[in-house]
């Protein structure tokens, strides 16, 4: 159940001043919560809503009206929830508690799947569930050691817990009983820490010392653990090497080297904390962080050879102004704007169109490897699926090195075979996509190069990978990808114009493809001109779908009926099959329209027995080489009386007017033309929506980044 958390203490994020925790709401929005410590011992306030942070608010201003005070000394949890386990209710959404008296609570972004066993084992020992999520056991099981070893420190039984636990997380503790104390927890589910100091501070790192059995657990709180083990057979039995590991924070000295307040924020992204600070740090799994009197520490839960012992903390590059909407009514809208720039961003310092080269930085070290490899395998989900669907034959017009295109639920089901001389290319916005980082781990598992093309900074996939590239096209809000899907489109050629840097006979080709690299943000430029032209063709559209004739009443038969239902078909051939099924999933996603890609050389194999007049149908017909076998599919359709949304080249007179509605996009190179052709169906995607009436942002059920399989 993805999606989390954010905390500074004190002061807590005030979810009533403050954008933060609503800015998570793209990872999943359907309910929201919060605790935070009052002034008395052991007062604790806690408040859930169903709905957006928008509801949590007005429920937080209706009920307490005096909170922004507590806010504003104390330390806090919050969360916005994407329901897994359980149905999003007020009593499914987090934090939860260990005991109505809020000893324990939780904040949790990922899967525990051992929550059953642990619920079984909590429940023989007198404790009552109240939700049906994984996280409750969470709180619940750290009360139960902390009620058998009430002397023990927060990171200690932090510890204790987190070792149960298995699955995903990145987690959030806090107790009444360590008031102002925070532990934070991760492995497998991201976790940044912002630092907030008030004069420069004088290092950039936070060290970690990995001190074999430094402070060893209380004796009895192993035993503790051995009897829990043994009594449930939960995990395998304690080891020497993962007792926890603790060192002191030196990075809040200022230049003097004077010790100065620091505020820590933690949050799934650094979207919820930029406008606090710019400094962040990113956990690695199997790392504790405890904040306490304004000190970090960061402890290790086990020695992993080759973690580094240094957390770094960086800048962030993402500004406020990034995030935020600006001239546009949604975030997608804003992104799909944003593309003549996004592209170059993804190209800047890579390619240089003067001296024709192109330099991926993140692969340098790998790339003898990747041309000699036997195979090359990309693997993803959803849109970043499609953006390797679109690449593909480009990879293997200028590589020939075998490709393969994988969907990373698909290729896992099947335990598709994984050689060491295969290259595995990971295709991620968010880096994060829960399929993708179990395919990652089985090809890391099998000895596979593995190359990440990821748009977030810090990512699980971004790290996990040997080598890589950043797509740069900076932080997308709307669940609907649009500009990583251009981006990620030309960073994957750029890495395909690298790997043939050596063949001579690519060469004219690839200096074409370049050229026309140089020439796409303008392009972009051109086609989003014709926003107010697409919007109206789909307002006529919806409208025409809402007077389309009533075939129940006039007493048709019901396979009539069913061909009035809202429907659209996508054709497109070659490379334009990906656009034609990027443009379908854009659709279905946002307008909640049935619409299906069809490859238009499979057209004659079936799906021509739908269309008819009334069928709405978008074809993709730019000119390549294919060009003419496209155009078998357009007379079939027009000979069926269709009269298909026609996406050509600029003046193409091929098409005339009265036979079909024209959208028109440059030429380009051929295997470019996919990054032009799908701009108009973002903005078609896009305006049927708003025509409907719909969330563009927050689609229902879908949630920006799917962080569970
Ligand atoms: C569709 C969309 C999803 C994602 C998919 C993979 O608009 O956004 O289909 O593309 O969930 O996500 P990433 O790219 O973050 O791995």
């Amino acid at each position: 159940n993805p999606t989390l958390l954010l905390l500074s203490p004190p002061p807590c994020i005030n979810p009533i001043s403050s954008p933060g925790l609503a800015r998570l709401e793209y990872r999943g929005y359907d309910s929201a919560g919060l605790a935070v410590d009052g002034d008395r011992k052991n007062e604790v306030f806690a408040f859930k809503e169903v709905g957006k942070v928008a509801a949590l608010k007005k429920l937080i201003e209706e009920e307490k009206p005096d909170m922004t005070k507590v806010f504003d000394n104390h330390a806090g949890i919050a969360h916005t929830r994407w329901a897994t386990h359980g149905s999003p209710s007020r009593v499914n959404c987090h934090p939860h508690r260990s005991d109505p008296t809020w000893q324990f609570a939780v904040v949790h972004n990922g899967i525990i799947t051992n929550y059953k066993e642990l619920r079984a084992l909590l429940e023989s020992k007198g404790f009552k569930f109240e939700t049906e999520t994984d996280t409750e056991a969470i709180a619940k099981l750290a009360k139960y050691i902390y009620d058998e070893h009430p002397t023990i420190d927060f990171t200690t039984l932090a510890k204790a817990v987190i070792k149960e636990l298995a699955g995903a997380f990145g987690l959030l503790l806090k107790s009444v009983h360590y008031p102002g104390e925070v532990v934070a927890a991760r492995k497998g589910s991201p976790l940044v820490v912002g630092v907030r100091t008030q004069k420069k501070m004088k290092v950039d790192f936070v060290d970690v010392e990995f001190q074999e059995n430094d402070i060893p657990l209380p004796a009895e709180t192993a035993s503790h653990n051995v009897a829990l083990r043994k009594t449930n057979n939960l995990l395998a039995p304690p080891d020497k090497a993962s007792l926890l590991h603790r060192s002191q924070s030196r990075a809040f000295l200022s230049d003097d080297g004077v010790p100065q307040p620091t505020e820590f924020f933690l949050s799934s992204d650094p979207s919820a904390i930029v406008e606090h600070t710019k400094k962040v740090l990113y956990l690695e799994d199997d790392d504790i962080a405890h904040i306490h009197e304004g000190q970090l520490n960061i402890h290790r839960l086990s020695k992993t050879d080759g973690t580094s012992n240094v957390r770094a903390i960086q800048t962030i590059e993402i500004e406020l102004q990034e995030i935020m909407k600006g001239r546009f009514d949604h975030f997608m809208q804003k992104e799909i704007f944003e593309q003549p720039e996004s592209v170059v961003n993804a190209m800047r310092g890579r390619l240089n169109l003067e001296a024709k080269t192109i330099t991926l930085g993140g692969l340098r070290q790998h790339m003898t490897t990747i041309r000699r490899c036997r195979r090359l395998i990309f693997i993803a989900c959803g849109t970043s699926y499609h953006s390797c669907m679109a690449v593909r034959g480009c990879f293997e017009e200028l590589t020939e090195i075998p490709i393969s295109v994988e969907l990373a639920s698909d290729f896992l089901d099947r335990q598709a075979p994984v050689f060491r001389d295969d290259t595995c290319v990971f295709v991620s916005q968010s880096g994060e996509t829960a399929d993708s980082l179990m395919a990652l781990r089985y090809c890391l598992e099998r000895g596979a190069l593995t190359v990440g093309i990821v748009n977030v900074v810090g990512s699980s996939i971004s790290m996990m990978t040997h080598c890589g590239v950043h797509i740069n096209a900076g932080p997308e809000i709307g669940v609907a990808s649009t500009k990583a899907y251009t981006s990620q489109f030309v960073c994957m050629v750029m890495f395909a114009l690298s790997l043939a840097e050596d063949r001579a006979s690519k060469y004219q080709r690839r200096m074409e493809i370049m050229e026309g690299l140089g020439r796409v943000s303008e392009q972009f430029k051109e086609i989003l001109k014709m926003d107010q032209d697409i919007k109206e063709l789909c307002q006529k559209f919806v409208s025409s779908m809402k007077t389309a004739p009533d075939f129940r009443s006039a007493g048709t038969d019901s396979i009539c009926r069913f061909k009035h239902q809202k429907s659209l078909l996508l054709l497109g051939r070659g490379a334009q099959h990906a656009t034609a099924l990027e443009g379908a999933l854009k659709i279905k996603e946002i307008s909640y329209m049935h619409c299906e890609a069809v490859m238009s050389g499979e057209l004659k194999h079936g799906v021509l027995a739908l269309v008819d007049e009334s069928l709405p149908i978008v074809m993709i017909l730019t000119r390549d080489n294919i060009f003419a076998k496209s155009l078998n599919a357009y007379q079939q359709v027009i000979a069926r009386k269709g009269r298909p949304i026609v996406i050509c080249n600029t003046g193409d007179k091929e098409f005339p007017g009265e036979k079909t509605d024209r959208i028109e996009v440059p030429h380009t190179v051929d295997v470019l033309q996919g990054l032009l052709n799908v701009i108009p169906l973002q903005l078609m995607a896009y305006w049927l929506a708003v025509g409907e009436g719909l969330n563009v942002d927050f689609p229902r059920n879908l949630a920006k980044s799917v962080t569970v399989e």
